[in-house]
Protein backbone atom coordinates (compact mmCIF):
# COMPACT_ATOMS: atom_id res chain seq x y z
CA UNK A 1 0.00 0.00 0.00
CA UNK A 2 1.14 3.62 -0.91
CA UNK A 3 2.15 5.55 2.65
CA UNK A 4 2.16 8.97 0.82
CA UNK A 5 -0.29 10.25 3.00
CA UNK A 6 0.55 13.32 5.16
CA UNK A 7 -0.47 12.95 8.86
CA UNK A 8 -0.82 16.13 11.58
CA UNK A 9 -0.74 15.48 15.19
CA UNK A 10 -0.83 17.26 18.62
CA UNK A 11 2.45 17.41 19.77
CA UNK A 12 4.09 18.71 23.42
CA UNK A 13 6.80 21.59 23.09
CA UNK A 14 7.21 22.10 26.73
CA UNK A 15 5.24 23.24 30.12
CA UNK A 16 1.67 24.61 28.98
CA UNK A 17 2.72 24.18 25.27
CA UNK A 18 0.98 22.20 22.46
CA UNK A 19 1.02 22.57 19.03
CA UNK A 20 -0.41 21.21 15.81
CA UNK A 21 2.45 19.89 13.52
CA UNK A 22 2.97 17.49 10.23
CA UNK A 23 4.27 14.01 11.78
CA UNK A 24 5.37 11.19 9.94
CA UNK A 25 2.78 9.05 8.48
CA UNK A 26 2.59 5.66 10.55
CA UNK A 27 4.23 2.82 9.32
CA UNK A 28 4.05 -1.09 10.92
CA UNK A 29 7.32 -0.80 12.72
CA UNK A 30 8.84 1.10 15.53
CA UNK A 31 12.49 1.65 16.71
CA UNK A 32 13.83 -0.10 13.40
CA UNK A 33 11.83 -3.24 14.30
CA UNK A 34 8.58 -4.60 12.17
CA UNK A 35 5.17 -4.78 13.53
CA UNK A 36 3.80 -6.87 11.02
CA UNK A 37 0.79 -7.73 13.68
CA UNK A 38 0.17 -3.88 13.41
CA UNK A 39 -2.47 -1.98 12.09
CA UNK A 40 -2.69 1.80 10.40
CA UNK A 41 -6.10 3.14 12.21
CA UNK A 42 -7.85 6.39 10.40
CA UNK A 43 -8.43 8.13 13.86
CA UNK A 44 -12.06 8.97 14.25
CA UNK A 45 -11.98 10.38 17.71
CA UNK A 46 -9.16 10.95 19.87
CA UNK A 47 -9.49 12.64 23.49
CA UNK A 48 -7.34 14.71 25.84
CA UNK A 49 -7.19 12.95 29.06
CA UNK A 50 -5.88 14.56 32.70
CA UNK A 51 -2.90 12.56 32.59
CA UNK A 52 -1.99 13.81 28.76
CA UNK A 53 -2.48 17.72 31.46
CA UNK A 54 0.78 16.21 33.86
CA UNK A 55 2.79 16.29 31.02
CA UNK A 56 1.64 19.12 29.21
CA UNK A 57 1.67 21.31 32.85
CA UNK A 58 4.98 20.26 33.36
CA UNK A 59 4.94 17.66 35.84
CA UNK A 60 6.65 14.90 34.13
CA UNK A 61 9.82 14.02 32.29
CA UNK A 62 8.12 14.01 29.04
CA UNK A 63 10.27 15.19 26.27
CA UNK A 64 9.57 18.01 24.14
CA UNK A 65 8.37 16.76 20.52
CA UNK A 66 6.09 13.89 21.76
CA UNK A 67 3.59 13.22 19.69
CA UNK A 68 0.56 13.21 22.66
CA UNK A 69 -2.96 10.76 22.79
CA UNK A 70 -3.44 7.58 24.39
CA UNK A 71 -7.59 7.56 24.32
CA UNK A 72 -8.30 6.48 20.45
CA UNK A 73 -11.09 5.06 18.33
CA UNK A 74 -10.76 4.45 14.79
CA UNK A 75 -11.30 3.29 11.22
CA UNK A 76 -8.46 0.28 9.90
CA UNK A 77 -6.82 1.11 6.94
CA UNK A 78 -4.23 -0.89 6.44
CA UNK A 79 -3.81 -4.36 8.28
CA UNK A 80 0.28 -6.14 8.77
CA UNK A 81 1.19 -9.54 7.29
CA UNK A 82 0.31 -11.24 10.95
CA UNK A 83 -3.24 -9.41 11.57
CA UNK A 84 -5.48 -12.67 11.28
CA UNK A 85 -8.83 -11.43 12.63
CA UNK A 86 -8.85 -7.36 12.27
CA UNK A 87 -9.61 -6.53 8.82
CA UNK A 88 -9.38 -2.67 7.00
CA UNK A 89 -12.86 -1.08 7.15
CA UNK A 90 -13.33 -2.24 10.75
CA UNK A 91 -14.18 0.42 13.55
CA UNK A 92 -12.31 0.15 16.37
CA UNK A 93 -11.66 0.99 20.02
CA UNK A 94 -7.81 0.97 21.04
CA UNK A 95 -7.15 0.12 24.98
CA UNK A 96 -4.72 2.94 25.84
CA UNK A 97 -2.52 -0.20 27.47
CA UNK A 98 -0.31 -1.76 24.92
CA UNK A 99 -0.10 -4.77 25.31
CA UNK A 100 1.48 -8.40 23.50
CA UNK A 101 -0.66 -10.64 24.43
CA UNK A 102 1.97 -13.19 24.82
CA UNK A 103 3.81 -12.27 28.28
CA UNK A 104 2.67 -13.51 31.41
CA UNK A 105 1.12 -11.10 32.84
CA UNK A 106 -0.78 -10.40 29.22
CA UNK A 107 -2.24 -13.90 29.79
CA UNK A 108 -3.49 -13.10 33.70
CA UNK A 109 -5.00 -10.16 32.27
CA UNK A 110 -3.27 -7.95 33.48
CA UNK A 111 -2.64 -6.15 30.21
CA UNK A 112 -1.80 -2.91 32.13
CA UNK A 113 1.86 -4.24 33.31
CA UNK A 114 2.85 -5.88 29.92
CA UNK A 115 6.29 -7.40 30.06
CA UNK A 116 7.28 -6.92 26.60
CA UNK A 117 6.21 -3.25 25.24
CA UNK A 118 8.69 -1.20 26.99
CA UNK A 119 12.06 -1.76 27.53
CA UNK A 120 12.15 0.48 30.70
CA UNK A 121 9.47 -1.01 32.87
CA UNK A 122 6.20 -2.92 32.46
CA UNK A 123 3.52 -1.41 31.20
CA UNK A 124 3.15 0.84 27.92
CA UNK A 125 0.94 3.35 26.26
CA UNK A 126 0.50 5.51 23.08
CA UNK A 127 1.73 9.03 23.32
CA UNK A 128 3.07 8.86 27.16
CA UNK A 129 6.10 9.42 28.77
CA UNK A 130 7.85 6.23 29.82
CA UNK A 131 5.48 4.31 28.54
CA UNK A 132 7.42 2.98 25.68
CA UNK A 133 8.00 5.43 22.92
CA UNK A 134 4.91 4.44 21.01
CA UNK A 135 3.46 7.51 18.83
CA UNK A 136 0.20 8.88 20.31
CA UNK A 137 -2.65 9.03 18.24
CA UNK A 138 -3.97 12.66 19.01
CA UNK A 139 -3.44 12.39 15.09
CA UNK A 140 -4.92 11.84 11.89
CA UNK A 141 -3.64 8.40 11.68
CA UNK A 142 -1.70 6.50 13.60
CA UNK A 143 0.03 2.61 14.19
CA UNK A 144 -1.62 0.18 16.71
CA UNK A 145 0.75 -3.22 17.81
CA UNK A 146 -0.57 -6.17 18.10
CA UNK A 147 -4.00 -5.66 16.63
CA UNK A 148 -5.74 -8.81 16.86
CA UNK A 149 -5.05 -8.99 21.00
CA UNK A 150 -5.55 -5.12 21.29
CA UNK A 151 -8.31 -3.86 19.73
CA UNK A 152 -12.12 -4.11 20.43
CA UNK A 153 -14.49 -4.08 16.66
CA UNK A 154 -17.38 -2.86 17.07
CA UNK A 155 -20.62 -5.01 15.98
CA UNK A 156 -21.93 -2.23 13.18
CA UNK A 157 -20.38 0.28 12.42
CA UNK A 158 -23.03 2.82 11.73
CA UNK A 159 -25.04 1.63 14.82
CA UNK A 160 -21.60 2.60 16.32
CA UNK A 161 -21.05 5.92 14.72
CA UNK A 162 -24.38 7.20 16.18
CA UNK A 163 -23.16 6.55 19.82
CA UNK A 164 -19.55 7.39 18.68
CA UNK A 165 -18.98 10.13 21.50
CA UNK A 166 -20.21 7.50 24.51
CA UNK A 167 -18.07 4.73 22.50
CA UNK A 168 -14.76 7.09 22.37
CA UNK A 169 -14.89 6.69 26.00
CA UNK A 170 -13.98 2.76 26.26
CA UNK A 171 -10.39 3.40 25.26
CA UNK A 172 -9.52 4.64 28.59
CA UNK A 173 -11.96 6.92 31.19
CA UNK A 174 -15.11 4.66 31.15
CA UNK A 175 -13.49 1.31 31.74
CA UNK A 176 -10.85 3.60 34.19
CA UNK A 177 -13.55 4.37 36.15
CA UNK A 178 -15.75 1.07 36.48
CA UNK A 179 -12.19 -0.33 37.16
CA UNK A 180 -11.80 1.90 40.17
CA UNK A 181 -15.41 1.19 41.60
CA UNK A 182 -15.17 -2.78 41.14
CA UNK A 183 -11.29 -2.95 42.51
CA UNK A 184 -13.38 -0.24 45.56
CA UNK A 185 -15.95 -2.86 46.15
CA UNK A 186 -18.81 -1.99 44.87
CA UNK A 187 -21.88 -3.43 44.50
CA UNK A 188 -25.52 -3.12 45.07
CA UNK A 189 -25.95 -0.92 48.19
CA UNK A 190 -22.99 0.22 48.66
CA UNK A 191 -21.99 3.89 49.84
CA UNK A 192 -19.30 5.47 47.58
CA UNK A 193 -17.12 8.30 47.97
CA UNK A 194 -15.30 9.47 44.36
CA UNK A 195 -12.42 12.01 45.27
CA UNK A 196 -12.00 14.24 42.67
CA UNK A 197 -14.90 15.12 39.52
CA UNK A 198 -12.68 15.44 36.64
CA UNK A 199 -14.01 13.36 33.76
CA UNK A 200 -11.92 10.17 35.27
CA UNK A 201 -13.95 10.43 38.52
CA UNK A 202 -17.48 11.51 36.61
CA UNK A 203 -17.01 8.14 34.98
CA UNK A 204 -16.30 6.58 38.24
CA UNK A 205 -19.93 7.92 39.36
CA UNK A 206 -21.60 6.45 36.82
CA UNK A 207 -19.94 3.21 36.62
CA UNK A 208 -20.80 3.07 40.41
CA UNK A 209 -24.42 3.81 39.36
CA UNK A 210 -24.43 0.94 37.49
CA UNK A 211 -22.52 -1.18 39.56
CA UNK A 212 -25.86 -0.65 42.30
CA UNK A 213 -24.35 1.68 44.58
CA UNK A 214 -27.50 3.39 47.37
CA UNK A 215 -25.34 6.85 47.29
CA UNK A 216 -22.09 8.11 45.28
CA UNK A 217 -20.73 10.85 46.65
CA UNK A 218 -18.53 12.91 44.75
CA UNK A 219 -16.08 15.70 46.29
CA UNK A 220 -14.33 18.24 44.24
CA UNK A 221 -13.43 21.90 44.97
CA UNK A 222 -14.55 22.76 41.19
CA UNK A 223 -18.03 24.11 41.66
CA UNK A 224 -19.06 23.52 37.88
CA UNK A 225 -17.76 19.95 38.04
CA UNK A 226 -19.86 19.52 40.97
CA UNK A 227 -22.78 20.36 39.29
CA UNK A 228 -22.55 18.07 36.39
CA UNK A 229 -21.87 15.10 39.05
CA UNK A 230 -25.10 16.51 40.64
CA UNK A 231 -26.80 16.42 37.21
CA UNK A 232 -26.87 12.36 37.63
CA UNK A 233 -27.61 11.88 40.61
CA UNK A 234 -24.91 12.32 42.39
CA UNK A 235 -24.32 14.03 46.22
CA UNK A 236 -21.69 16.02 46.18
CA UNK A 237 -19.25 17.92 49.09
CA UNK A 238 -17.44 20.73 48.05
CA UNK A 239 -13.44 21.04 49.24
CA UNK A 240 -13.20 24.57 49.06
CA UNK A 241 -15.53 24.55 51.81
CA UNK A 242 -13.82 24.37 55.65
CA UNK A 243 -15.08 21.37 58.24
CA UNK A 244 -14.13 17.74 58.59
CA UNK A 245 -14.26 15.33 56.02
CA UNK A 246 -15.94 12.69 57.81
CA UNK A 247 -18.96 15.64 59.46
CA UNK A 248 -19.55 16.04 55.56
CA UNK A 249 -19.79 12.29 54.30
CA UNK A 250 -22.16 12.05 58.10
CA UNK A 251 -24.76 15.12 56.98
CA UNK A 252 -25.26 13.36 53.70
CA UNK A 253 -25.04 9.57 54.98
CA UNK A 254 -26.11 9.66 58.16
CA UNK A 255 -22.32 7.64 59.13
CA UNK A 256 -19.24 8.83 59.09
CA UNK A 257 -17.62 6.34 56.62
CA UNK A 258 -18.43 4.90 53.45
CA UNK A 259 -17.88 1.40 52.03
CA UNK A 260 -15.83 2.28 49.23
CA UNK A 261 -13.69 5.10 48.10
CA UNK A 262 -12.10 5.80 44.50
CA UNK A 263 -9.30 8.28 44.30
CA UNK A 264 -10.04 9.88 40.60
CA UNK A 265 -7.27 12.73 41.29
CA UNK A 266 -3.86 11.66 41.67
CA UNK A 267 -1.02 12.96 42.50
CA UNK A 268 -1.52 17.15 41.92
CA UNK A 269 -4.32 16.73 44.91
CA UNK A 270 -5.23 19.94 46.09
CA UNK A 271 -5.93 20.84 50.01
CA UNK A 272 -9.18 20.83 50.83
CA UNK A 273 -10.63 23.80 53.09
CA UNK A 274 -8.90 27.21 53.83
CA UNK A 275 -5.42 25.51 52.17
CA UNK A 276 -7.50 24.56 48.65
CA UNK A 277 -4.69 26.44 46.37
CA UNK A 278 -1.98 24.37 47.80
CA UNK A 279 -0.94 21.45 46.55
CA UNK A 280 -0.76 18.07 49.09
CA UNK A 281 -0.31 14.90 46.91
CA UNK A 282 -1.30 12.86 50.09
CA UNK A 283 -4.37 14.37 51.02
CA UNK A 284 -6.60 12.32 49.00
CA UNK A 285 -5.16 8.60 50.11
CA UNK A 286 -4.92 10.09 53.74
CA UNK A 287 -8.62 10.93 53.41
CA UNK A 288 -9.76 7.77 51.82
CA UNK A 289 -8.08 5.97 55.15
CA UNK A 290 -10.04 8.40 57.13
CA UNK A 291 -13.18 7.64 55.32
CA UNK A 292 -13.36 3.82 54.31
CA UNK A 293 -14.72 1.68 56.62
CA UNK A 294 -12.89 -1.07 58.13
CA UNK A 295 -12.43 -3.84 55.65
CA UNK A 296 -13.03 -1.74 52.72
CA UNK A 297 -11.10 -1.00 49.34
CA UNK A 298 -9.86 1.68 48.01
CA UNK A 299 -9.69 2.24 44.55
CA UNK A 300 -6.81 4.00 43.13
CA UNK A 301 -6.99 5.52 39.35
CA UNK A 302 -5.03 8.64 39.56
CA UNK A 303 -1.83 8.56 39.23
CA UNK A 304 1.01 8.40 40.87
CA UNK A 305 4.60 8.96 39.82
CA UNK A 306 8.28 7.86 40.31
CA UNK A 307 9.29 11.71 39.61
CA UNK A 308 7.62 15.03 39.77
CA UNK A 309 10.05 17.38 39.35
CA UNK A 310 7.52 20.17 39.85
CA UNK A 311 6.28 18.65 43.51
CA UNK A 312 6.01 20.67 46.33
CA UNK A 313 8.96 19.08 48.50
CA UNK A 314 11.89 16.96 47.90
CA UNK A 315 10.41 13.38 48.92
CA UNK A 316 7.61 14.38 46.65
CA UNK A 317 9.97 14.53 43.77
CA UNK A 318 10.67 11.04 43.99
CA UNK A 319 6.80 9.96 44.57
CA UNK A 320 7.46 9.18 47.93
CA UNK A 321 4.49 10.64 50.14
CA UNK A 322 3.56 11.56 53.50
CA UNK A 323 0.91 8.77 54.20
CA UNK A 324 -0.82 8.21 57.52
CA UNK A 325 -0.27 4.17 56.20
CA UNK A 326 -0.98 3.03 59.76
CA UNK A 327 -4.37 4.17 59.81
CA UNK A 328 -5.23 2.01 56.74
CA UNK A 329 -3.30 -0.71 58.16
CA UNK A 330 -4.66 -0.34 61.19
CA UNK A 331 -8.11 -0.68 58.93
CA UNK A 332 -7.59 -3.56 56.93
CA UNK A 333 -7.70 -1.49 53.88
CA UNK A 334 -6.79 -2.92 50.47
CA UNK A 335 -5.30 -0.65 48.24
CA UNK A 336 -5.83 -0.80 44.33
CA UNK A 337 -3.44 0.99 42.24
CA UNK A 338 -1.92 1.16 38.54
CA UNK A 339 -3.37 1.63 34.92
CA UNK A 340 -6.55 0.25 34.71
CA UNK A 341 -6.18 -2.87 32.25
CA UNK A 342 -8.89 -1.94 29.63
CA UNK A 343 -9.41 -4.54 28.11
CA UNK A 344 -10.74 -6.27 31.13
CA UNK A 345 -14.07 -3.92 30.93
CA UNK A 346 -14.37 -2.74 27.64
CA UNK A 347 -16.43 -5.23 25.66
CA UNK A 348 -19.24 -5.51 28.63
CA UNK A 349 -19.29 -1.51 28.92
CA UNK A 350 -19.73 -1.53 24.94
CA UNK A 351 -22.74 -3.43 25.42
CA UNK A 352 -24.15 -1.37 28.13
CA UNK A 353 -23.69 1.62 25.68
CA UNK A 354 -25.07 0.40 23.07
CA UNK A 355 -28.11 -0.83 24.97
CA UNK A 356 -28.74 2.28 26.05
CA UNK A 357 -28.05 1.48 29.65
CA UNK A 358 -25.80 3.98 30.82
CA UNK A 359 -25.22 7.73 29.27
CA UNK A 360 -21.67 8.31 29.71
CA UNK A 361 -21.36 11.13 27.08
CA UNK A 362 -23.22 12.88 28.91
CA UNK A 363 -22.41 12.28 32.21
CA UNK A 364 -19.09 13.55 31.07
CA UNK A 365 -20.41 16.17 29.12
CA UNK A 366 -18.25 15.71 25.72
CA UNK A 367 -17.75 18.27 23.80
CA UNK A 368 -16.07 17.31 20.05
CA UNK A 369 -13.57 19.79 18.69
CA UNK A 370 -11.28 19.72 15.50
CA UNK A 371 -7.94 18.82 15.45
CA UNK A 372 -6.92 22.59 15.06
CA UNK A 373 -8.71 23.24 18.09
CA UNK A 374 -6.95 20.73 20.43
CA UNK A 375 -4.62 23.48 21.77
CA UNK A 376 -7.65 25.40 22.93
CA UNK A 377 -9.03 22.28 24.66
CA UNK A 378 -6.00 21.46 26.69
CA UNK A 379 -5.75 25.53 28.30
CA UNK A 380 -10.03 25.02 28.58
CA UNK A 381 -9.64 21.57 30.78
CA UNK A 382 -6.77 22.98 32.42
CA UNK A 383 -8.66 25.72 33.63
CA UNK A 384 -10.61 23.57 35.11
CA UNK A 385 -13.65 23.47 32.65
CA UNK A 386 -16.59 20.36 33.23
CA UNK A 387 -15.61 18.88 29.93
CA UNK A 388 -14.32 16.12 28.17
CA UNK A 389 -12.59 16.99 25.07
CA UNK A 390 -12.77 14.51 21.68
CA UNK A 391 -11.22 15.45 18.34
CA UNK A 392 -12.62 14.60 15.67
CA UNK A 393 -9.21 14.58 13.01
CA UNK A 394 -11.25 13.88 10.26
CA UNK A 395 -14.56 15.85 10.41
CA UNK A 396 -15.99 12.48 10.13
CA UNK A 397 -18.61 12.75 13.62
CA UNK A 398 -19.09 16.35 12.31
CA UNK A 399 -20.08 14.89 8.77
N1 LIG B 1 -5.17 4.46 36.23
C1 LIG B 1 -5.45 4.73 34.99
O1 LIG B 1 -5.46 3.83 34.16
C2 LIG B 1 -5.83 6.13 34.59
C3 LIG B 1 -6.48 6.36 33.39
C4 LIG B 1 -6.90 7.66 33.09
C5 LIG B 1 -6.62 8.69 33.97
N2 LIG B 1 -5.94 8.44 35.12
C6 LIG B 1 -5.66 9.49 36.10
O2 LIG B 1 -6.88 9.82 36.77
C7 LIG B 1 -6.78 11.14 37.30
C8 LIG B 1 -8.01 11.94 36.94
O3 LIG B 1 -8.10 12.14 35.54
P1 LIG B 1 -9.05 13.28 34.96
O4 LIG B 1 -8.96 13.24 33.48
O5 LIG B 1 -10.39 13.22 35.58
O6 LIG B 1 -8.22 14.57 35.50
P2 LIG B 1 -8.62 16.04 35.93
O7 LIG B 1 -7.35 16.74 36.22
O8 LIG B 1 -9.55 16.63 34.93
O9 LIG B 1 -9.47 15.87 37.28
C9 LIG B 1 -8.91 15.86 38.56
C10 LIG B 1 -9.89 16.57 39.50
O10 LIG B 1 -9.44 16.42 40.85
C11 LIG B 1 -9.81 17.58 41.54
N3 LIG B 1 -9.08 17.62 42.83
C12 LIG B 1 -7.86 18.14 43.14
N4 LIG B 1 -7.58 17.91 44.43
C13 LIG B 1 -8.64 17.23 44.96
C14 LIG B 1 -8.92 16.70 46.25
N5 LIG B 1 -8.07 16.82 47.26
N6 LIG B 1 -10.10 16.04 46.41
C15 LIG B 1 -10.98 15.91 45.39
N7 LIG B 1 -10.77 16.39 44.16
C16 LIG B 1 -9.60 17.06 43.95
C17 LIG B 1 -9.49 18.69 40.55
O11 LIG B 1 -10.16 19.89 40.91
C18 LIG B 1 -9.99 18.08 39.25
O12 LIG B 1 -11.35 18.42 39.00
C19 LIG B 1 -5.48 11.70 36.74
O13 LIG B 1 -4.45 11.55 37.71
C20 LIG B 1 -5.19 10.80 35.57
O14 LIG B 1 -3.82 10.75 35.24
C21 LIG B 1 -5.54 7.18 35.44
ZN1 LIG C 1 -6.54 8.87 29.42
ZN1 LIG D 1 2.21 -8.81 27.34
Amino acid sequence: MSHSHSNRGVVYKGPGEVAVENIPYPKLEIGGRKCDHGVILKVVTTNICGSDQHMVRGRTTAPSGLVLGHEITGLVVECGRDVEFIKPGDLVSVPFNIACGRCRNCKEGKTGICLNVNPARPGAAYGYVDMGGWVGGQTEYVMVPYADFNLLKFPDSDQAMEKIQDLTLLSDIFPTGFHGCVTAGVGPGSTVYIAGAGPVGLAAAVSAQLLGAACVIVGDMNESRLAQARSFGCETIDLTEEGDMADKVEAILGEREVDAFVDCVGFEAHACGCNHGKEAPATVLNSAMQLTRAGGEIGIPGLYVTEDPGAVDEAAKEGALSMRFGLGWAKSHSFHTGQCPVMKYHRPLMQAILFGKVNIADAVNVKMITLDQAPQGYADFDGGAATKFVIDPHGSVAA
